[in-house]
């Protein structure tokens, strides 16, 4: 069994949600705007942070993009295994990431969205992790920027576990 170290706390998370969504308010005022969550990771950060969004002109939608195995270790390819059902074209789109790692996967999304044509498209990520950055794609809204290390919960999983954990963790492998 590996063990969990905490990162950021419940309070933590949501307090920075909170300066997220009045941000995401300020830039876009009641304007209409596509929220699309990436499946899984994403879900319980998009919830949380819709429900401080003040703007009543909003749609939900998801993604679900695979670039990671049953393992820690990212593999090159990227595939997209649910679609996006909300017309774009001339939307505003907010993309709402868990995690950011080598930048791969978000650099296929907004290349994939921005071919529908919407009017703007905006990246928002609980967590950018500075390590492993690859593909840099910049990142409008950003939760916390973290050094290193693998991370559980809050939506996070290591091999589909942890994910409804409400802190976030650090994995320790034991060795
Ligand atoms: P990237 O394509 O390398 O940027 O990886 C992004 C995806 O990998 C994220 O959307 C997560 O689903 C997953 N991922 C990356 N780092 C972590 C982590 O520390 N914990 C859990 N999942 C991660
Ligand atoms: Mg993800």
């Amino acid at each position: 069994m590996e063990k969990l170290n905490l990162v950021l706390s419940k309070e933590k998370i949501l307090q920075k949600i909170k300066e997220l969504a009045e941000k995401i308010d300020k830039d876009f005022n009641n304007e209409s705007l596509v929220f699309i969550g990436t499946l899984k990771g994403a879900f319980i950060f998009l919830s949380d942070l819709l429900r401080y969004i003040k703007n009543p002109n909003i749609q939900i939608d998801f993604v679900r993009v695979k670039s990671y195995g049953m393992s820690d270790t990212s593999s090159e390819n990227v595939i997209l295994t649910k679609d996006i059902e909300i017309p774009l074209e001339g939307k505003n789109v907010i993309i709402v990431e868990d995690i950011v790692d080598t930048g791969l996967t978000l650099k296929y999304l907004y290349e994939y969205i921005k071919k529908f044509n919407p009017k703007n498209l905006k990246i928002c990520a609980l967590i950018d992790k500075k390590e492993r950055k690859k593909f840099n794609i910049p990142i409008d809204y950003v939760g916390f920027e973290i050094e290193k290390g693998f991370l559980v919960g809050y939506g996070l999983d290591f091999a589909e576990k942890y994910r409804h954990l409400p802190e976030i963790y650090e994995v320790i492998k034991d060795e």
